[in-house]
């Protein structure tokens, strides 16, 4: 059985960030699924299928990523994909708290899936999907920050399509 790891988000956009902490856990896990959460509670700028497919063109030519929607809990994902873990990045302490927290009501609820944390790049520690959608809806430049498959997607997103 390969060795198996989802990681999940909402992924409102994929950023750089995100690309990096999927390379790091390549050399970890032979296979990861990211799993895009529906989140409707985070009111996301894209909606599950154009947030699906921003990955999806990310990763085309990596045999070793797949990604699905999902909309249930992490664990049941998990179950799904059988996968042994979920893999989360940090970037600051301040990350620290709600990834605890997250881990910790993941483990409760199925004791046998362990959380596996990166860290991210020190370039992409100040990245966050929420900055680039405030800084590319206000016309400045994303494009070192997100992979260029995004960069179409938040084109047209601004030009209210
Ligand atoms: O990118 P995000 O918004 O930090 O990702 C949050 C996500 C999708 C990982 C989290 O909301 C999640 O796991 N949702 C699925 C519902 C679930 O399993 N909740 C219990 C774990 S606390």
């Amino acid at each position: 059985m390969k060795r198996t790891a989802i990681y999940p988000g909402t992924f409102d956009p994929i950023t750089l960030g995100h690309v990096d902490v999927v390379q790091r856990g390549l050399k970890l896990f032979e296979r990861i699924v990211i799993g895009v959460a529906e989140n409707p509670g985070k009111g996301p700028m894209f909606d599950l299928e154009r947030r699906l497919a921003m990955v999806r063109e990310t990763f085309a030519n990596e045999p070793g990523v797949e990604a699905v929607a999902f909309n249930g809990l992490l664990v049941d994902l998990a179950h799904e994909q059988s996968a042994q873990a979920i893999l989360r990045g940090l970037r600051a302490a301040s990350d620290f708290e709600y990834e605890f927290q997250m881990a910790t009501m993941n483990r409760r609820l199925d004791e046998r899936i362990e959380t596996v944390f990166v860290m991210a790049r020190e370039d992409y520690t100040f990245v966050s999907s929420r900055f680039i959608r405030e800084i590319a809806s206000m016309g400045g430049d994303v494009s070192e920050l997100v992979p260029e498959t995004v960069l179409p997607h938040l084109k047209r997103a601004n030009q209210g399509e």
